[in-house]
């Protein structure tokens, strides 16, 4: 049998432990995950994709079977580039219900043996977001046990540089 490759795409600007935790889960059901950073972002992000992708080979550097890896354009070009027959996404809520359906199935459209696979995270961790965190951490406020360390030291590191650029 060939093993079962699962790509995990996301922005992760910057990456949470519910990235971490969604990861820790298809770690362990797939032969190899791989967490794919999106290089073009819309917004402008926090963190350049060079320095994303150093957090997450620094995260995951201990897990065999997770690997780090950048993309771009049509996401089932990718996961066939890949040799990836699974996209992993996370549902913290009802909300992020809507956008991933139409997402899944346009993919599928596009890509029929392509499938999506959605994970739930722990409880703890269904009301972090990437956002909410450059949030809590631009107003001053902790993030610690939301983000692995080098993220939270990464996120203070980028705002004193801001601030220091403002100053
Ligand atoms: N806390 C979390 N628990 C489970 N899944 C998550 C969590 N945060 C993000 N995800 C999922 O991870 C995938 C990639 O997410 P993405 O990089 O866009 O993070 P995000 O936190 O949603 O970022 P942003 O706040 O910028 O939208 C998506 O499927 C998203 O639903
Ligand atoms: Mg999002």
């Amino acid at each position: 049998m060939s093993e079962v490759v699962a790509i995990y795409p996301g922005s992760f600007d910057p990456l949470t432990n519910g990235h971490v935790d969604i990861i820790h889960r298809g770690s362990r059901f797939f032969d190899r995950i791989v967490v794919s950073v999106l290089v073009n972002v819309e917004k402008a992000p926090l963190f350049t994709a060079p320095e994303r992708v150093a957090i997450a080979r620094e995260v995951f550097s201990g897990w065999a079977n997770v690997e780090v890896d950048t993309f771009d354009g049509l996401l089932v070009e990718y996961a066939q580039s890949k040799h990836a027959s699974v996209i992993v996404r996370g549902l913290r809520a009802v909300s992020d219900f809507e956008y991933e359906m139409q997402m899944a199935l346009m993919n599928r459209r596009l890509s029929p043996d392509v499938e999506t696979i959605f994970m739930m995270p722990a409880e703890t961790y269904s009301y972090v977001s990437s956002r909410l965190v450059k949030e809590v951490v631009a107003l001053g406020g902790s993030v610690h046990g939301l983000v692995p360390e080098i993220v939270e030291r990464r996120l203070r590191e980028k705002k004193l540089a801001r601030e220091t650029l403002r100053a």
